[in-house]
């Protein structure tokens, strides 16, 4: 049996491809290796969303390509780009990396088997059109090769249509279109059926789930609505959401149903309303302001997490300051953070003359952090005393003690002492302790 290697560099979407490359080529007679060393075939799934993670996918390619050579004698080692970066590059890579077999972008992973073929016959392929090859035709030929354990990733939209000035999504990922509800439902009953006890329903801009459906009139709390229908016990998220597009009728179907978590992704990206309109977000501090105070009255314990960008192009220290503030001012119980990099293609990255220095974007990016982890633990901190329910996902040994760790229904981590193996287990755990980043419980 020949034996696949695929490295994972991107978000939850590019992680869901990868589920998805490996059942395709599973169903070919590849299995999977941890260990690259071993492996026929060698993928890089790519990610895009800074220059960092483009160098390091260049990286990874360049050491598969002295391997390449190296074993030339002994195995014909097969190696191809699949994610963001090939959507991006596409024919490119060749001439930067010529070692390279194939290159297929993010609309044509079902066209995977095909292109195994064909480099398997000594042709070099390149599939980065926009067209997308349908899944309807090829889902049938694969079962995703979901990585064990408790949740299960669902892509619901594919793409996305904003445009903010910083970003490559829209160029890596095309158009949004939204999923049928069928292939979702499917996909989610399947997983529980092999043990999987959360689902989490994944998209750049969820919410905005079923606003391309030209012959129905269904949205993302349809979705919820018929996948909390599903019997057995088991808990769905899902992310991210755009601030704009969370309607009341979702925070209301959020709150009404049992196995709909009390957790909200709306990334405000900076606390500053010239920032935001310079970044082509649809939303000024204020609008964040009301919709994330609607998400806390009507949903009890909410966790509303978010994402921030340190020294977007013209960023003044006081526009700096109010994403500061803003972070404590609304409350947000936790944020990803990253420093701006400009990115090809995109409007901002052609304000040069704007451009922040690195040192000071490090600089505000370290303040950032320092106010993330004030607020995260004063978040965890509220919950101390409580009794809540863990749906437990690991299980480790640390400093001599066995320790199973999970999350709470809004998403808060718990570490519970326990020498049994609990994994997959919904437990009722009372919280002891907060530190900054987890909670410690101890079982009821
Ligand atoms: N669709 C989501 C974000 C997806 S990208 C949303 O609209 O909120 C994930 C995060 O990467 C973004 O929220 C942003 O904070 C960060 N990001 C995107 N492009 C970036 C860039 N050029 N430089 C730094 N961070 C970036
Ligand atoms: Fe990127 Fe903006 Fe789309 Fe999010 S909404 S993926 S940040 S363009
Ligand atoms: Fe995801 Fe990175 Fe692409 S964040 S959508 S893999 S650019």
């Amino acid at each position: 049996m020949k034996k696949v290697y695929i490295e994972t560099m991107g978000c939850q979407m590019n992680k869901s491809d990868t589920e998805r490359m490996l059942g395709m080529l599973s169903y070919m007679g590849y299995e999977e290796t941890k260990e690259p060393e071993q492996a026929d075939l060698l993928i890089v799934n790519t990610c895009s969303i800074r220059q960092l993670s483009e160098d390091k996918a260049f990286s990874q390619l360049g050491v598969w390509g002295k391997w390449k050579h190296e074993k030339a004698d002994f195995k014909p080692l097969k190696i191809g780009i699949a994610g963001c970066v090939a959507q991006q590059k596409a024919e490119s890579i060749f001439k930067r990396a010529p070692y390279v077999d194939f290159v297929l972008g993010t609309h044509k992973i079902y066209a995977l088997p095909e292109i195994i073929e064909r480099i398997n016959k000594g042709e070099k392929v390149c599939e980065c059109t926009e067209t997308n090859a349908t899944e309807d035709n090829l889902a049938k030929n694969y079962d995703i090769k979901r990585v064990k354990g408790v949740n299960a990733w669902i892509p619901i939209t594919e793409g996305c249509n904003n445009f903010c000035t910083y970003c490559i999504v829209p160029y890596t990922r095309g158009r949004e279109r939204s999923r049928l509800p069928e292939l979702i439902i499917k996909e989610a009953k399947d997983a529980l059926n092999t043990g999987f006890k959360e689902i989490t329903l994944l998209g750049q801009n969820v919410d905005s789930y079923g606003k391309d459906f030209k012959d129905r009139n269904y949205r993302l709390a349809d979705l919820l609505r018929e996948l909390n229908a599903i019997d057995g016990k088991f808990r769905i998220r899902f992310v991210t959401s755009y601030p704009t597009d969370i309607t009341d009728e979702l925070i209301k179907t959020v709150v009404e149903l049992d196995k709909v978590c009390e957790y909200f992704h709306i990334p405000m990206q900076s606390g500053s309303s010239e920032v935001l309109k310079a970044m082509n977000r649809r939303y000024d501090r204020q609008t964040y302001a009301k919709i994330v105070q609607k998400v806390r009255d009507m949903v009890p314990d909410v966790t509303i997490t978010s994402d921030f960008i340190a020294g977007f192009p013209g960023e003044t220290e006081e526009q700096f300051q109010e994403t500061l503030t803003a972070i404590d001012e609304f409350e947000l119980d936790y944020s990803n953070l990253a420093a701006y990099s400009p990115r090809e293609k995109t409007v901002a990255a052609r304000w040069t003359d704007k451009f922040i220095p690195e040192d000071i974007k490090d600089e505000r990016f370290q303040r950032l952090n320092k106010k993330v982890q004030e607020n995260c633990l004063k978040s965890n901190l509220k919950y101390v005393g409580r009794e809540m329910e863990v749906l437990i996902e690991n299980f480790y040994e640390h400093k001599g003690k066995m320790i199973n760790t999970g999350k709470t229904r809004n998403f808060k981590t718990v570490h519970i002492p326990c020498d049994k193996d609990l994994t997959g287990e919904f437990v009722n755990v009372k919280i002891t302790g907060a530190k900054t980043w987890y909670l410690q419980g101890e079982i009821k």
